[in-house]
């Protein structure tokens, strides 16, 4: 896996040139360069970069394939659509999607509070606003408020409960009523790791029995003029295009019956989420088995095929796809701080005058390797380390003897997958295990990755420099918290590799790449690691800009941002420093200095490297 599968994930967004990762975009910088940048300005630990022209890319691509699809397939309604607040919705990725969305009118989807004041705060005027999720009273006067300041703005109800809220602060207010959807729920379920929101059991949307409900409610209390919009989402990362297309089908007709039983106002189908991205990066590895324009068209043919066959007119096309735009646009790059089995370098063995005949006979093993014998001998090894693992739970070697042992089994393994490409699969991947490097990175994945540690959800991984190499080694990684969970393991079945490095010569920067999505929000600040430091990168034809730096917190910010008094904290630490009796005058104070130095920098790691 030589190019790390670049050619699988990163949808021509980076190419590697002269062993290095480039942007593949005008001036093409390399990531290795901005790194070294950013790094030169004292930054260390993790950082996370930002390239607002990949989320322009996804909103043209999104706008292009539905409108070309509407043209192909003469369907007479319109493509609209709103990015999905909760997946991403730091300051940096909103302030790049509404401005790179606003020649589309690309709106906001906002599924709390919280977001519906973001949305509020943020949306291009005129672009559409949808409000998803649970409501009280609070959340559905703040929709009116928005309606009443201007906001095209629908309400989706997921439950009778919130439509007799909206009818009650209707009835009690005279601000301007908001739009109205239902959110259906299909019997038809997705598929995939989040293929949980639609089914009968799904946790929103309202049967066929409510939805006749809430017409007959809407009709008799005047609002079904409200009602534009019928709207459904049945799981993000969708791997599958049939499960799509049964929805689709569904809820196509769900709105073709509505529109029939006099819903007139209803003009809008909005089919939510849910476009894959792709982040498998190993040929043998499962992909999603369908391409935005294959998903476009089969969303534009079905619906305009319903409609016709009901008599009813075509609906504007919405959706609420996040991930799809957004996953590409920003990567972690940390660097590599240590590797873990260079402790069984040959250099370290250390054989007694007399070993134990178990211990001499590896080492006969290992000083007669040849290609022929090699697969032989190496079983001998495998068989020996076993036994010699047991004499010593029993008391028979001792530790040196042991790491001896250790030692002599790990090289002959090395040098015998050297010597042959013989080894039966099932095998090398067993031996590649014991063998496996492991790579401490600068970073948690508990804050940068936690769908990783949550749902095994890959990543791809890839080093920014070093690539005219191959890589070797087989890979786990471990983050810098002090949680055994803090890994992402080797898995033979999507190996990682990566390059024999050593460290005290060289860097080594690992990308961790289509983090956009879920990941920064979700992120948790275990170990109290919080979220790196950030920068947006702005390539132009010559060169690049960085901007928009956001620095990771310093340690006493996430004590103060969980509740500590930083006043409170920092005198302890001073009188208990200054009371001591064992140094200087000048120590102190020296020490003083430092211990404010460490307080007002992040908490990730220095590397000296
Ligand atoms: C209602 C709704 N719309 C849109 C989305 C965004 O989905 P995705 O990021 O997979 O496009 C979600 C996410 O789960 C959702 O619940």
């Amino acid at each position: 896996m030589n190019d790390f599968g670049l050619d699988i994930w990163s949808n021509d967004n980076f190419i590697i040139k002269d062993g290095e990762v480039l942007v593949n975009y005008k001036s093409t910088p390399s990531l290795l360069s901005i790194t070294n940048k950013i790094r030169a300005k004292g930054v260390r630990g993790p950082i996370i970069l930002r390239f607002p022209h990949l989320i322009k890319k996804q909103i043209k691509d999104l706008y292009s394939c539905f409108n070309f699809a509407i043209k192909e397939n003469s369907y007479r309604g319109d493509f609209k659509a709103v990015f999905p607040l909760k997946v991403n919705q730091l300051p940096n990725v909103v302030n790049a999607v509404t401005r790179e969305g606003a020649e589309f009118n690309y709106g906001l989807e906002a599924g709390s509070k919280a977001e519906l004041i973001l949305a509020m705060g943020k949306s291009i005027s005129g672009s559409q606003i949808t409000v998803n999720g649970f409501k009280d009273k609070e959340m559905i006067t703040l929709a009116f408020i928005a309606a009443h300041s201007g906001h095209n703005i629908t309400v989706t109800i997921e439950g009778l409960g919130e439509l007799r809220t909206i009818i009650a602060v209707a009835k009690e207010s005279n601000l301007e009523v908001p739009n109205i959807g239902i959110r259906v729920r299909l019997h038809s379920a997705g598929s995939g790791t989040w293929a949980k929101s639609a089914g009968m059991d799904a946790k929103f949307g309202l049967t066929a029995t409510e939805i006749l409900e809430a017409v007959k409610l809407l009709r008799k209390e005047s609002l079904l003029e409200k009602f534009s919009m019928v709207h459904f989402h049945i799981g993000s990362q969708m791997e599958d295009i049939a499960p799509i297309k049964r929805a689709l089908r569904e809820a196509g007709n769900i709105y073709a019956e509505l529109k029939m039983l006099g819903a007139d106002a209803l003009s809008n189908i909005n089919i939510g989420g849910g476009l894959a991205v792709t982040y498998e990066q190993d040929k043998e590895a499962k992909l999603h088995n369908y391409s935005i324009e294959e998903f476009s068209s089969s969303v534009v043919f079905l619906l305009g095929e319903i409609m016709d066959a009901k008599g009813v007119s075509h609906p504007d096309i919405f959706t609420e796809s996040g991930r799809f735009i957004v996953a590409s646009h920003a990567l972690l790059i940390t660097p590599v701080l240590e590797l873990f089995t260079q402790d069984y370098h040959e250099s370290l063995l250390n054989l007694k005058e007399k070993n134990p005949p178990l211990v001499h006979e590896l080492e006969e093993l290992y000083r007669q390797l040849t290609p022929k014998n090699c697969i032989e001998y190496l079983h001998d090894a495998l068989d020996h380390i076993e036994s010699l693992l047991t004499l010593f739970d029993l008391g028979y070697i001792d530790l040196q003897d042991r790491s001896n042992a250790e030692i002599l089994v790990h090289n002959i393994i090395k040098k015998s997958l050297k010597l042959t490409s013989k080894i039966n699969t099932n095998e090398l991947k067993q031996l590649q295990v014991n063998l496996q490097e492991r790579y401490l990175i600068n970073a948690s994945i508990f804050q940068s990755l936690p769908d990783y540690w949550g749902l095994k959800q890959h990543f791809p991984i890839i080093p920014l420099h070093h690539l005219q190499k191959k890589a070797v080694r087989a890979a786990t990684i471990w983050d810098i918290t002090c949680d055994s969970d803090g890994e992402i393991a080797f898995d033979s079945n999507r190996p990682l590799y990566l390059h024999d490095i050593n460290l005290e010569e060289e860097e080594y920067f690992l990308g961790f790449f289509n983090i956009g999505a879920y990941q920064e929000v979700l992120g948790m600040d275990h170990n109290l690691f919080t979220h790196p430091s950030e920068y947006t990168i702005n390539i132009n034809e010559n060169s690049y800009t960085i901007s928009n730096e956001v620095e990771s917190k310093s340690t006493i910010d996430i004590l103060y941002n969980i509740g500590y008094k930083e006043s409170e904290l920092l005198d302890k630490l001073k009188t208990d420093l200054l009371k001591s009796t064992f140094i200087t005058e000048k120590e102190k104070s020296d020490t003083l200095s430092k211990l404010e130095t460490f307080i007002y920098q992040n908490g990730y790691l220095r590397t000296t490297s």
